[in-house]
């Protein structure tokens, strides 16, 4: 096997072992699993959803709790139809789609040409798949369909599945899901379910301006439901037809959006990495196809197992979705700027740099990021490979488990009272069932940075073992002291910290 096949059957099997774990272990499951799933569309289970909530909090905090100058909404879901019309999803929320007769199966045209790149660069025909990418890049900016059907078929771009390359010719496919609103199932009545939150934000500035008295620059942040009809989905989380966004719409004077485009990029990426993600799986990715709403964009990528993709996006928007939203709902979206000298530029539509990273993608790379296989040598003197989930305390589902050593001698009342006295303050759990080997185990699996166990010597000293997850080491400490170690490494301080 070449090499690169061999990464990508080892990328691609570990991967696999991460989508096992989270279903095996209550994080993720396909939805509607007993009706054999929805594709692209999953639920969180006991210990994901509170991964995930964590996530969302931490993210909440730092934008709202740690700028004193952003504050929080939460917009419907269902908006009027004419926001979609003004924000230009409407009419450009596309991807060019085509179809192969044979199979039925439906490609999205730039993922199909790049993996005929990718297989071209395998054979050795580099700069042939340069020339592709090129010309595809160049008819996909010009929207000449036709053209870029007839290079499909010219370069012999074969279906997956039939292997045939008898396609349809190359439609645009709007990504929104609508529906209807009110008892009458008619064009008028139709609306969508947001494609993204921003909207949300901006449709809301004025009212979050006046009645917060709002100076520029603030900003308004949100997490939210999104939805689209992906037609590509794959990657488990990744790519996903009903997921969560958590967006910031930053409001600038115009002409100042580079100077605070560039300060958002920093840290954004400095909040991954205080959550957990190492600087070297994290990188910019510099956009030179700017969508249509914006005059600067990148991405801050992570390394998934199957390669670094797009984790969070920061967009310059200019002021093009204020703007359109005062055209089409004829409602000014004009602020004034006291600070302004110049009587002329006081009054202005303001411009907005966004941040934008979707939940499940963060849950995702967190998740890939905390997934860790250890050599170590058990009891017995094996060789045994240790799995634990290294996740930062902060955001780990449960923070400390505890167990009586045995189920009678009073053992169980005592770690139940030990329970008591921390499930107030941290997620908690207690347990009494099984082998205390073999609930340190479950608890390294979802990540539980700290268990504890009440045996004969907790009646007589007040002391319990603590068993710290990432080295397995234990040791003893009084009761009293427990509320301190664990509320000291869960603390978002820390993470506040490594902010600065
Ligand atoms: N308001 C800007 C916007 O929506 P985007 O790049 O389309 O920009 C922002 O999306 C982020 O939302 C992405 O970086 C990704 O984390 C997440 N996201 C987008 N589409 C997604 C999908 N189908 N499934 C899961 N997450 C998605």
């Amino acid at each position: 096997m070449a090499n690169k096949e061999k990464k990508d059957a080892q990328e691609n099997k570990l991967f696999q072992t991460i989508i096992s774990h989270a279903k095996e272990y209550g994080f993720v499951f396909p939805s509607s699993e007993i009706y054999d799933g929805l594709q692209a569309v999953y639920d969180y289970g006991q210990n994901g959803v509170q991964l995930k909530n964590n996530l969302k909090q931490v993210w909440w905090k730092a934008m709202t709790q740690l700028n004193e100058n952003i504050v929080g909404i939460d917009a419907a879901i269902f908006m009027h139809p004419t926001v979609w019309k003004a924000s230009g999803h409407v009419d450009g929320f596309n991807d060019p789609m085509i179809d192969n007769k044979d199979s039925k199966k439906r490609y999205r045209v730039d993922h199909l040409i790049e993996r005929h790149a990718e297989k071209m660069i395998a054979e050795g025909k580099k700069t042939e798949a340069e020339v592709l990418l090129q010309k595809m890049d160049d008819l996909l900016a010009k929207e000449d369909f036709k053209t870029l059907y007839e290079l499909i078929v010219s370069e012999k771009i074969a279906c997956e599945i039939s292997s045939t390359v008898n396609w349809t010719e190359v439609r645009q496919f709007n990504l929104m899901f609508s529906t209807e609103i009110g008892s009458v199932s008619d064009e008028s009545n139709k609306i969508y379910l947001r494609p993204e939150t921003a909207q949300g934000i901006f449709v809301n500035f004025l009212n979050v301006q006046k009645t917060g008295r709002m100076k520029i620059p603030f900003g308004i942040a949100q997490i939210g439901k999104a939805f689209r009809n992906e037609i590509v989905a794959r990657q488990f989380i990744f790519r996903m037809r009903e997921f969560e966004q958590m967006e910031m719409q930053y409001f600038v004077r115009p002409g100042e959006e580079m100077i605070t485009y560039n300060d958002w990029k920093e840290k954004r990426m400095k909040f991954l990495q205080a959550i957990g993600l190492p600087a070297q799986k994290l990188r910019f990715h510099n956009h030179t196809k700017l969508a249509h709403y914006a005059n600067a964009a990148l991405d801050i990528e992570y390394e998934f197992p199957f390669g670094f993709k797009e984790l969070e996006g920061i967009h310059s928007r200019t002021d093009f979705d204020l703007k359109n939203h005062q055209e089409y709902s004829k409602t000014k979206q004009i602020y004034f700027d006291e600070e302004v000298q110049d009587k002329e530029k006081q009054r202005y539509i303001p411009y907005v740099v966004e941040t934008s990273i979707g939940a499940d993608r963060l849950f995702l790379a967190i998740l890939c990021n905390a997934y860790t296989e250890t050599e170590g040598v058990d009891a017995k003197g094996e060789t045994k490979t240790r799995i634990f989930l290294k996740l930062h305390p902060a955001i780990a589902p449960i923070k400390v488990a505890v167990f009586p050593l045995v189920r009678n001698s009073g053992l169980p009342e005592k770690a139940r009272e030990v329970f008591e006295m921390l499930r107030y303050d941290f997620d908690a759990m207690y347990e009494e069932r099984g082998a205390i080997g073999k609930n340190y185990t479950r608890m390294d699996m979802i990540g539980t940075p700290f268990c504890i166990t009440v045996d004969h010597q907790t009646l007589e000293d007040q002391t319990v073992t603590i068993r710290y997850r990432d080295t397995t080491e234990q040791e003893r400490v009084l009761i009293s002291d427990l509320p301190k170690i664990i509320g000291e490494a869960v603390s978002l301080r820390k993470v506040w910290e490594k902010l600065g």
